[in-house]
């Protein structure tokens, strides 16, 4: 028997490093800091896309024709309403966490959808167009709702960022205001076989419908490991408190071996190209609205994990994004809701994929329990 034979199959515990099937969405160089959106790269995305043009050129595979770009928008505003049954739920469901509602929302639109088990490629992008839609008026529904406020009616005029936070505070932003968040949506838009892309294929890959795909996806996104990160930041920030008080707080964190959150990616060992487009605009925000503390203690932490940096762990994209919307006037429950509200099209296109080229995804795992042992019947046991 050969070693390899007597040490029985390697296990690549967390697929490490696997690669289980192709994409042609996005991108990742791990090593070098990128990331490429159907072969653009992200920077060229977050200078000059809007988050409605990274949805053509996710769902559909190449940058929108102005008309084609006029299709989506007319689209995407059109479904924003949600039915009456949803509302409801919403309501019975206001004192829970935002992305519990935000799954059981998506799965009841699900229950109310009558093409849903309809998994042609057009019926899938009509339905994805229309999840993206509606995510932001379930998110802005139930934030209203839990503080006594009546939704707002989604507007039939802003774009899809802008149309986000009138939803949420009432008001219309200002354009430099309704950019950073859009920019935030295109950095989040897609992010190739994350956790929560990949669950979204696996249930897919059963035959299952996009509606229980995006549900599972939430589901995964709302691990602090994953979308749940930006939460964990602004926590970090409030028991900090002091920019003085980061380095310390930080080497007792890594005495007791606890992750940094906002730190580290399973991908990237440079820095997340994505970061840059996000920590320009916390420190300017943060200045313009004469609340320099959040970002100052950011930085505090940032200086501390240096050290960190020459072993691959660096700064993330959930990092800033919590200074951004902290700073939007958007309380850290809803934090994780607004990731989701970018990621749709990015799970809707990996589902189209694996619908369309499937194969069910069932991997194996390496039985190390008891051996083989006779049946004991209930009265000798014990
Ligand atoms: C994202 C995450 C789960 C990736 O984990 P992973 O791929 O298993 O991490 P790695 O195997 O690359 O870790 C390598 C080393 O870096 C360390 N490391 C990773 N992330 C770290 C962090 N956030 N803070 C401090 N050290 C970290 C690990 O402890 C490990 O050290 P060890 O070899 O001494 O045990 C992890 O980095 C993490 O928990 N980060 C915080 C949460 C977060 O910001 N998530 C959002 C991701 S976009």
């Amino acid at each position: 028997m050969s070693e390899s034979e007597a040490m029985g199959p390697r296990i690549h515990r967390g697929l490490k490093d696997v690669y289980f099937d192709r994409s042609g969405v996005s991108s990742i160089d791990g090593r070098a800091g990128e990331l490429r959106y159907r072969g653009y790269t992200i920077h060229d995305l977050a200078e000059n896309a809007t988050f409605e043009e990274v949805c053509g050129l996710l769902l559909y595979g190449e940058l929108p024709t102005r008309e084609q770009l006029a299709q989506i928008d007319s689209e995407l505003k059109a479904s924003r309403g949600i039915p009456a049954e949803v509302y409801a739920l919403i309501a019975s469901l206001k004192n829970s966490h935002p992305m519990e509602v935000l799954r059981t929302a998506v799965s009841a639109l699900g229950a109310l959808c009558p093409e849903s088990n309809d998994t042609s490629t057009s019926a899938l992008l009509r339905q994805g167009l229309q999840l993206t839609a509606k995510v932001p008026t379930i998110i802005t529904s139930h934030y209203r709702l839990c503080r006594g406020l009546d939704p707002v009616e989604p507007s039939r005029e802003l774009a899809h960022a802008a149309n986000f936070l009138y939803m949420l505070h009432g008001v219309e932003p200002t354009a430099d205001t309704a950019r950073i968040l859009d920019v935030d949506l295109v950095l989040h838009a897609e992010h190739g076989s994350n956790a929560s892309s990949f669950t979204a294929r696996v249930v897919a890959g059963t035959g299952a419908n996009l509606h229980s795909a995006l549900t599972a996806a939430i589901g995964a996104l709302s691990g602090p490991a994953h979308g749940g990160a930006a939460e964990d930041v602004s926590k970090m920030v409030r028991e900090i408190g002091e920019p003085a008080n980061a380095a310390a707080w930080v080497k007792e964190k890594r005495a007791q071996r606890e992750p940094i959150m906002g730190f580290g990616h399973r991908v990237y060992r440079a820095r997340d190209p994505r970061v840059r487009h996000l920590s320009d605009r916390a420190e300017r925000l943060s200045r313009e609205l004469g609340q320099p503390q959040w970002y100052a203690v950011l930085q505090a932490v940032v200086e501390a994990m240096r050290p960190y940096s020459r072993l691959g762990v660096n700064v993330n994209v959930d990092f800033y994004a919590g200074v951004i919307y902290h700073l939007l006037g958007i309380p850290q429950d809803f934090f994780v809701p607004i990731f989701a509200m970018g990621r749709v099209p990015g799970w809707v296109i990996q589902v189209r994929e694996q619908v369309e080229n499937n194969i069910l995804i069932r991997p194996l795992t390496l039985y190390d329990g008891p051996p083989a042992r006779d049946w004991v019947p209930i009265d000798a046991r014990g």
